[in-house]
C-alpha cells in the first residue's frame, strides 16, 4: 500500500480482522464487538471507541471523531484454531461470558468457524488438536496461510486486513542464527528448522500478504530481525508483545510512582492464580518461561539499579503463575512489595487484583486492530513502538529504549494519535481541494 507522505488513505469498504487462536480472548473480543454493534453493550476500556484526544488549543475530541478509524460496522472476522468448533462453542468453553450474553450474539459467533491451524505440540506442549494443516515444510505452511488470508479477504469482500495473535503462549525459543535476516529465515522455513515456531510462520505470512501484525502473547514472534526486515520491505506495521492487562498493568503504574518519590524497593513478589486454558498452557515450564521473561523484564527499566544502587540495587523480583481450575478466566493476583523509606525504614504494600483476564484483553485487541490499520493507511510501517501502552514487553526498533511506565506510554500513544489526527485533517482538506477542482 503506497501512501503519499503526510496523507492518510480514507477508510472504505471492510476491514478483516484475522485471529490466530479462537480462545477466551478472541471470542470475548468478537462477542463484545457484536454486542456493541447491536447496542447491547458499552465499549468499556476501548480507547478507539471512547478515548479522547487533546488538541493544541486544549480542546478535547473523541477519538472516533478525530481519526478516520474503520467503524465497527465495517469489521469482518476470520481465525484459525486447532479445534474446529465455531466461535460460539469456543466462547462457551472459555466460560468468560454468561449464557445470556452469548445467546444475544449466538448467530454472529456461530458464523465464525476457524480455519485449520499451523500448529505443532512441540511448541505448546500441553495442547493438541485435530484441526491442523499438514505440509512437507514450514514454507508450505506459510503459503497455505497466505492462501487462507487471500481467500478470507475475497469471501468477506474486505479491502484490508490486520492480524492479532490471540493463540496460546509458545515455549521460549531464544532467537538464533535463522532469525537474524530474512534470507536466513526463509532458508530455515524451507529446511523445517525447529527454531521457527508456528507464531513466526503466521507473522511471516501476514507480513508477506501486506497485513499488519500484532502479537498478544509473550513468545518471540515478529520481534526478530528477519521479520522486522520483512515488515520494512513490505511497508507493513508490526507491534508486540504480550497484552498488558492485569498484574503487569498495575505494576507499571505503581513502580513509576515509587520511583518518582525515590522510595527504595527491596522486593516485589507477584503471584497469580488462574484456571483457564491459558493457565493450563502456562503450567508447562517452556511456555511459562516465555511469560516469565516478559513479566519480570518490566521492573528493570522502571527501577534502575545502575542509577540508584541504594534504592534498587538489592531488588528481588519474583513472578509465579499457578493453574487453579476453580477460578477459570477470573484471575486473581497478589503483589507483596517491600519498600524502604526515610532512614531505611521498611514498609509494605499489598495489592490484590481480582480481575477477568479476557475482559481486560478484549478492548486491547480492538484498539490494536483499528490503530494498526490506521497506521498502515498513514504509510507508517515497521515496528510501531507508540503502541507500547498495550504490551508487557514492548517491541521497539533496534536501539530504541523500551518504555514501561504506563503514563509515559500513554503520552507517546497520545502524541502519535494526535499526529494521525493532524494528518487526517490535512488529508481531508486535500481531498476536498481535489473534489473542488473536479
Ligand atoms: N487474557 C489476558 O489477559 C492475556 C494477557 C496477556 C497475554 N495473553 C495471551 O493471549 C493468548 C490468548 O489467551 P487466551 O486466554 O485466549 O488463551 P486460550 O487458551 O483460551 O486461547 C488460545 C487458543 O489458541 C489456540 N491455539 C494454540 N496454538 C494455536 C496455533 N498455532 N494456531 C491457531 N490456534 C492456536 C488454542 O487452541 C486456543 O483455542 C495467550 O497466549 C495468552 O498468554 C492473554
Amino acid at each position: 500500500m503506497m501512501v503519499a507522505e503526510g496523507m492518510i488513505l480514507p477508510h472504505a469498504g471492510r476491514l478483516l480482522v484475522l485471529l490466530p487462536g479462537l480462545g477466551a480472548v478472541a471470542t470475548t473480543f468478537l462477542a463484545g464487538v457484536e454486542a456493541i454493534r447491536r447496542e447491547l453493550a458499552y465499549p468499556f476500556g476501548a480507547l478507539s471507541q471512547i478515548g479522547e484526544l487533546e488538541g493544541e488549543d486544549n480542546e478535547r475530541r473523541r477519538i472516533p471523531e478525530a481519526l478516520p478509524l474503520a467503524p465497527l460496522e465495517d469489521l469482518v472476522f476470520a481465525g484459525w484454531d486447532i479445534f474446529p468448533e465455531d466461535a460460539y462453542e469456543a466462547a462457551r468453553q472459555a466460560a468468560v461470558l454468561s449464557e445470556q450474553d452469548l445467546a444475544a450474539v449466538e448467530d454472529f459467533l456461530r458464523s465464525i468457524r476457524p480455519m485449520p491451524a499451523v500448529f505443532d505440540p512441540q511448541y505448546v506442549r500441553r495442547l493438541d488438536g485435530p484441526h491442523v494443516k499438514r505440509a512437507p515444510t514450514k514454507r508450505h505452511l506459510a503459503e497455505a496461510l497466505i492462501e487462507d488470508i487471500e481467500r478470507a479477504r475475497e469471501e468477506m469482500n474486505a479491502d484490508r486486513a490486520v492480524m492479532i495473535w490471540c493463540a496460546s503462549t509458545e515455549v521460549y525459543t531464544p532467537p538464533g542464527k535463522c532469525h537474524e535476516s530474512l534470507r536466513a529465515f526463509e532458508a530455515a522455513l524451507e529446511a523445517n528448522d525447529p527454531a521457527i515456531p508456528p507464531s513466526q510462520i503466521y507473522a511471516y505470512a501476514a507480513l508477506k500478504a501486506g497485513v499488519p501484525y500484532a502479537n498478544g502473547a509473550p513468545n518471540i514472534s515478529a520481534d526478530i530481525p528477519a521479520l522486522e526486515e520483512l515488515a520494512e520491505l513490505q511497508r507493513v506495521p508490526v507491534a508486540g508483545k504480550d497484552f498488558k492487562t492485569g498484574q503487569t498493568f498495575l505494576k507499571t503504574v505503581i513502580a513509576p510512582a515509587l520511583r518518582r518519590r525515590l522510595l527504595g524497593v527491596q522486593g516485589w513478589f507477584s503471584v497469580n492464580i488462574l484456571g483457564n486454558r491459558d493457565g493450563w498452557v502456562l503450567e508447562d515450564e517452556g511456555s511459562f518461561r516465555s511469560k516469565e521473561v516478559t513479566k519480570t523484564g518490566v521492573l528493570e527499566g522502571l527501577l534502575p539499579a545502575e542509577r540508584y544502587p541504594e534504592l534498587y540495587g538489592e531488588l528481588y523480583h519474583k513472578v509465579r503463575i499457578h493453574y487453579y481450575p476453580p477460578r477459570g478466566d477470573a484471575k486473581e493476583s497478589w503483589d507483596a512489595i517491600d519498600i524502604v523509606g526515610w532512614m531505611g525504614y521498611p514498609m509494605h504494600i499489598k495489592v490484590n487484583f481480582q480481575c477477568r483476564d479476557s475482559i481486560l484483553a478484549a478492548p486491547i485487541v480492538l484498539d490494536l486492530a483499528l490503530f494498526l490499520d490506521l497506521a498502515q493507511r498513514a504509510g507508517w510501517y515497521g515496528v510501531q513502538s507508540w503502541l507500547s501502552f498495550y504490551f508487557k514487553s514492548p517491541h521497539v526498533p533496534p536501539g530504541e529504549p523500551v518504555e514501561h511506565d504506563l503514563f509515559l506510554q500513554y503520552e507517546k500513544l497520545h502524541q502519535a494519535l494526535r499526529s494521525l489526527a493532524r494528518m487526517a485533517l490535512t488529508s481531508s482538506f486535500q481531498d476536498r481541494a481535489g473534489w473542488d477542482r473536479r
